[in-house]
């Protein structure tokens, strides 16, 4: 069976080409952009952290990677950045591995900044949203997006999640929203 990270890969690499534009909505250590990087033609990254931009920017340079912009802002501000259509998105969220753990993904911003990149997704495009209910802020923002994205319409959107059902202490789990053609 698939992992959750690797899961998550394989829905982002079965929509993506070199044609296509992308966007980490929350970079961390940098693994999901570098990936989205060697499958694309341009990524936009962001996080509100100095050490996880300085990270990502070292970890994408020691791979001689250069089809990428780095932003230090909160993912709710996407619209003062990006303006054309983006192909696929990636929420990693939750706190910085081995880093601050206070500094985690709110479920207001979550909400606020989804809402944005359904309005930039391209048609066919597919948001990856990889959630972690084991922590108390983790599981409100858990609830609020999964209220938001049951009620998407199944006219336009397909929405689906992919969770280890038998495991304990709450895994991480995979939503994504794909938009129809
Ligand atoms: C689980 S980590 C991401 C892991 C990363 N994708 C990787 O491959 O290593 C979550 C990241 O989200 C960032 N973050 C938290 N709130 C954010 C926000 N409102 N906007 C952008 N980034 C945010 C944190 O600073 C942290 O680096």
């Amino acid at each position: 069976m698939e992992k959750i990270l690797s899961y998550a890969h394989k829905l982002l690499e079965n929509k993506i080409t070199k044609e296509s534009i992308c966007v980490d909505m929350t970079i961390g250590n940098g693994h999901d952009t570098l990936f989205l990087c060697k499958h694309s033609k341009f990524v936009y990254g962001f996080d509100i952290q100095d050490v996880a931009i300085n990270q990502t920017k070292l970890l994408l340079e020691n791979n001689q990677i250069n089809n990428f912009q780095l932003i230090n802002d909160n993912f709710c501000n996407i619209n003062n950045y990006i303006n054309n259509k983006v192909d696929a998105f990636i929420y990693n969220l939750g706190y910085l591995p081995n880093g601050n753990k206070d500094i985690t993904t709110l479920a207001k911003d979550t909400l606020k900044s989804l809402k944005k990149s359904l309005k930039l997704l391209n048609n066919n495009g597919i948001i990856v949203i990889v959630i972690y209910t084991g922590h108390s802020e983790g599981k409100i923002e858990n609830q609020k997006l999964q209220h938001f994205a049951k009620k998407l319409d199944q006219k336009e959107y397909d929405v689906i999640t992919y969770k280890f059902i038998n495991q304990i202490n709450n895994p991480p789990y995979v939503l994504a929203i794909e938009r129809r053609k």
